[in-house]
């Protein structure tokens, strides 16, 4: 199917229904009667990463929720918005200038474009195309090859967000009681992120198919921006409820991924969350995975003092497992279990 197009290559052609292909099963379909008003996602100021109070509702949130919202994190609305900008002007592109960049033919090493998350594993393919990009700090050969479209726009906004993970990070630290944030760390927590343009074109009928099936992140921490169309959902604590993230101009949703589950031996969570494409506007989001470099080692950490109910992984075996397989809610942490 439309490899070399994607699903945005589909829609620009002018369809009118969604496609065989992306139609979901019935019992896979999102219900909305599941969606509850009541609850809501916590927003952090966080103009001082130093105040007790801060760090305490980060971390009790990590434990509890998996998922907030950041405010005041100092990254620049115009640093923002031009990212999102960048990415409409890439998936504008016409179909011949973005494909160049499939998987497989990409002039870069450090970029990919890709649709769908496991097209050769899935009943329905996701209505969901994305350009990915490994970030290397420092390193500006490696973004020599990016596309013009956006090289400045994503470099930019990384050179920032640095800066907002590496504070989460020593804040979720200290909850953990660990007091070093040497470099050994820095490679297991945050070796080699990864930063995603993620486009869902309008859909026709987004009842019937997934923007992005159930899943938890496998990262250590996700650092998201989405735009302001709204369609995130996250999983209410142990039931079946589903929770709406709204959009706030100038926040980043963060939320725990796998990996740091893992170390902190489950005193943080990461939580499911997915995403219904828009049937009007076409939806941006930017999410940045925080990810262990491909060899780090990593396993429930010995502050924890407890009992680890999770084996040492190398990462790089933790990634493939996840993309060998469709999304599937919070499984793939199950492969860490001992
Ligand atoms: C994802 O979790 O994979 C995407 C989140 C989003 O687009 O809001
Ligand atoms: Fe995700």
């Amino acid at each position: 199917v439309n490899r070399g197009n994607g699903i945005t290559g589909l829609v620009d052609s002018g369809i009118q229904k969604v496609p065989e292909r992306y139609i979901l099963p019935p019992q896979q379909r999102f219900d909305l009667t599941k969606v509850v008003s009541q609850d809501s996602i916590l927003i952090i100021d966080v103009s001082n990463w130093d105040d007790p109070e801060v760090i305490k509702s980060i971390c009790e949130a990590s434990g509890k929720w998996g998922f907030f919202q950041i405010i005041n994190h100092g990254i620049p609305l115009q640093v923002l918005e031009n990212i999102t900008d960048a990415a409409h002007s890439f998936f504008g592109l016409p179909n011949e200038q973005r494909s160049k960049y499939y998987k497989g033919a990409s002039p870069s090493e450090t970029v990919f474009l890709a649709t769908s998350f496991s097209p050769q594993a899935e009943v329905a393919l996701e209505w969901r195309d994305y350009l990915n990009f490994q970030y290397i700090p420092g390193n500006d050969q490696a973004s020599a090859l990016w596309p013009p479209v956006c090289k400045d726009e994503v470099l930019e906004y990384m050179k920032k967000a640095e800066i907002v993970i590496k504070n989460l990070l020593q804040v979720l630290l200290k909850g953990l009681n660990v007091k070093d944030f040497d470099r050994d760390t820095q490679h297991t927590l945050m070796g080699s992120p990864r930063i995603n343009l993620n486009y869902y074109p309008k859909c026709p009928n987004p009842q019937l198919t997934a923007g992005v099936g159930p899943h938890s992140d496998i990262s250590t921490i996700t650092v998201l921006l989405q735009d302001d169309i709204g369609g995130l959902y996250v999983r209410g604590i142990e039931d079946d409820t589903w929770i709406h993230v709204p959009p706030i101009k100038g926040a980043l949703v963060i939320n725990i991924g796998d990996v740091l589950q893992i170390i902190s031996n489950d005193k943080y969570k990461s939580i499911e969350h997915r995403v219904v494409a828009n049937k009007i506007k076409n939806r941006v989001s930017v999410p940045i995975f925080v990810n262990p470099a491909p060899d780090a080692v990593f396993g429930p950490l010995p502050e924890s003092g407890e009992i680890p109910i999770y084996k040492q992984l190398v990462f790089s075996d933790y990634f493939n497992f996840y993309f060998s397989k469709p999304h599937d809610g919070k499984k793939t942490i199950d492969y860490a279990r001992i």
